[in-house]
């Protein structure tokens, strides 16, 4: 069984996803933190041409599992969990996501797991080009100005430096890569559920999901 949930930068959706796996107890996969792995690797390998990098990317054993509210992902027996966070893979990740070769590579990867497992996922495409006939679709989306002030939060600890102003800029290019890219774009499935986040707290769109899941699922 698959549920996935699509949408924009700072739309909430990674840790609603992982909200609703929990309390689902089921699985939980991060499409972006497969690109993110991908885009690490070719980092490491010192950035190779394409035709190279997808000649040795079948040598790598990449593992991945879902506990304690982490995704993890490990790469020939390394965990690479935290090194697919930094700022250089950041920078190069919409790169290395318009290559078709990478969406083939994480799309397999992605379908290979869900024939063993309930999962709920979240990415950009995931209900339009990876699972067409996914049990049940969500689109999630909030107004720019909220997406940003979330991000803003988060990042305060981490960078605090940044202001409002460059995480809203972020977003909107980011929203601009992810939507006008060739290979499978971020867009809504026509039979997907929007879940607008604006102005809702964390916990009335998690219970809104779930209650919808419930309903239609019978889980
Ligand atoms: O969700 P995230 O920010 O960790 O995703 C990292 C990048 O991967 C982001 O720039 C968009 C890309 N991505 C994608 O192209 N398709 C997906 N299904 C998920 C993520």
């Amino acid at each position: 069984m698959i549920i996935v949930i699509d949408g924009p930068a700072g739309s909430g959706k990674s840790s609603t996803a992982r909200e609703i796996a929990d309390r689902l107890n089921i699985q939980f996969l991060d499409s972006g933190a497969l690109y993110r792995a991908l885009t690490f690797l070719w980092i490491r390998n010192n950035k190779p041409d394409k035709a190279t990098f997808f000649e040795i990317l079948p040598e790598t054993d990449l593992k991945t599992e879902y506990r304690n509210q982490t995704f993890f992902v490990n790469a020939n027996g390394d965990d690479i969990t935290s090194d697919i966070r930094s700022h250089n893979v950041a920078n190069y990740v919409s790169k290395v996501a318009s290559w078709p070769e990478a969406r083939a590579f994480v799309n397999q990867y992605m379908r290979n797991l869900v024939q063993k497992n309930a999962y709920v996922a979240d990415g950009r495409d995931l209900g339009t080009a990876v699972f067409p006939d996914a049990n049940l679709k969500f689109y999630m989306d909030a107004s720019i100005e909220e997406r940003a002030r979330r991000r803003f939060a988060e990042m305060k600890n981490s960078d605090p430096n940044v202001t409002l102003e460059e995480v809203k800029d972020n977003l909107r290019s980011r929203d601009q890569a992810d939507q006008n890219r060739k290979a499978d774009p971020l867009k809504k499935a026509n039979d997907a559920i929007v879940i607008d986040t604006t102005g809702k707290t964390f916990e009335e769109q998690v219970q809104e999901i779930i209650l919808i899941i419930k309903e239609k699922l019978k889980l």
